[in-house]
Parts: structure tokens; C-alpha cells; sequence
């Protein structure tokens, strides 16, 4: 089975969990971007409603031309459910995020869920953090530079502003990205806590003690994590 196919199978465990009148956040990447034509059909085939709130604006339109009502999030006070990709997964659950850039609104969303459900393919499981992927770090544009040598100052690491086709990547609240290679000896909690800290910093990609559930498609069959099931 290629990447997709491990993606797509995990998709029949997370449908499952959605109920008619949820508010379901909708995440971002390409594996959100393959269930939502699902959801849509899900919708369809049981005649049940659904209210969709998006991690990205990229989502957003294509939840609504798959016909999902789509709100904002300032519009609702609660989100039964949110389901979305990852870019690692530890063994804890803990995750890095914002490969797509769009870190800072799944964060708002995936943590204000009652219930926070994330689908991957094995290949996105890890041993710690940064060990396959490097952190994004969304920034104002104002002081980028500034703040990317403070990082690069901390234990002297490796940080590099996004670019795409040579011009910086841009996230949808108007922001730069600073994807930060870590080590194994870095701590997720500290790392986080010394990041947000600093003046010019929006969100890091960190998305620690969130995640209720793992759906994981692997070539021998999807794997279950739960939060308190190791
Ligand atoms: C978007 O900013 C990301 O957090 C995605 O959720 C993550 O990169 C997973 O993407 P894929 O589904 O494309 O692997």
C-alpha cells in the first residue's frame, strides 16, 4: 500500500465518530483533503447535517464545494469533534504540526474540540520530536529576523524562514513560518514555553497533550492510540 492508500485507511474509524448536528473541525493537508469528499458523502448517503469549522482557508473551500456548511470559528462557542493530520506523532501522542503552514488556526480549533482525533500514515510516527521534521514557527513579519536569531541562539540550533519558489511562504493570518530543526535532547514542554514567549511568535507547531486519539493506517492494518492506552 502507497502513502494514500495507509492515509484513506483510516478514514472509515474517524467517519464513524461523526454524528448528525456535530460541529466537526476540519483540518488541514492532504490527508484532511481526501477525507472531505468522504464526509460529504457520509452526509449524503445517512441524510444527516453537519456544521464544519476550518483549520485553513484552503479547507474551507473545499468542504464548501463538497457542499458543507462552513463557519467561522468566532461564530460557535463549542467544537464536538476535530480531525486532522499530523506531520510526527510520539509515543505520548504529542505531535508537530503546520507542515501546510497552517499550525496556528488547527491549534485553535483541534484544542477547543471535546474531542481531538488525528489520522496518519506510520510513517509519522516517532521516537521524539523533530526527529524526522523540523518544527514550524509562525512569526510576524515585523521582527523575523530578530526572533530567528533568538532561536538559533538556543542551544544553537538550525532555523530556516519557509520559502516557496524563492519567495517567503506566507500563512493565512499574513505571517512567516520558521521551521527549526530540533535534536533528540530537546524537550517539547521547554521548547514550547522558551518559543511562545518570545515577542513576535504566534503559535509553534507543538501540539502537546491535545490529541484524544491516534488513527494510524499501517501495511498490516490501522492501529488505534488512545490517550490514555499506550
Ligand atoms: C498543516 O499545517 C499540517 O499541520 C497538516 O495537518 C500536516 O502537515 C499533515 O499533513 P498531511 O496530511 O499532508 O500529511
Amino acid at each position: 500500500m502507497d502513502k494514500k492508500q495507509l492515509k484513506m485507511s483510516t478514514f472509515n474509524d474517524a467517519l464513524d465518530q461523526i454524528k448528525d448536528g456535530m460541529i466537526v473541525g476540519i483540518g488541514s493537508g492532504t490527508t484532511i483533503e481526501l477525507l472531505v469528499p468522504k464526509i460529504a458523502e457520509k452526509l449524503e448517503q445517512e441524510q444527516i447535517h453537519i456544521i464544519g469549522v476550518c483549520t485553513s482557508n484552503k479547507t474551507a473551500l473545499i468542504a464548501k464545494e463538497f457542499g458543507i456548511q462552513v463557519i467561522e470559528v468566532n461564530d460557535v462557542d463549542h467544537i464536538d469533534i476535530a480531525i486532522d493530520g499530523a506531520d510526527e506523532i510520539d509515543h505520548d501522542l504529542n505531535l508537530i504540526k503546520g507542515g501546510g503552514g497552517a499550525l496556528f488556526r488547527e491549534k485553535v480549533i483541534d484544542a477547543m474540540a471535546d474531542r481531538f482525533v488525528v489520522l496518519a500514515d506510520d510513517s509519522k510516527c516517532v521516537d521524539y520530536l523533530g526527529q524526522t521534521f523540523r518544527l514550524p514557527v509562525e512569526v510576524d513579519k515585523f521582527n523575523w529576523l530578530l526572533v530567528e536569531k533568538c532561536i538559533k541562539a538556543y542551544n544553537d540550533l538550525k532555523v530556516t524562514r519557509r520559502m516557496v519558489d524563492d519567495v517567503p511562504f506566507i500563512t493565512d493570518n499574513g505571517n512567516y513560518i520558521l521551521d527549526v530543526e530540533l535534536n533528540e535532547g530537546i524537550q517539547p514542554f521547554d521548547m514550547h514555553e522558551f518559543l511562545i514567549h518570545l515577542i513576535g511568535v504566534l503559535e509553534t507547531g507543538y501540539f502537546l497533550n491535545v490529541t484524544d486519539q491516534a488513527i494510524i493506517g499501517t501495511p498490516t492494518g490501522v492501529k488505534i492510540k488512545n490517550k490514555y492506552s499506550k
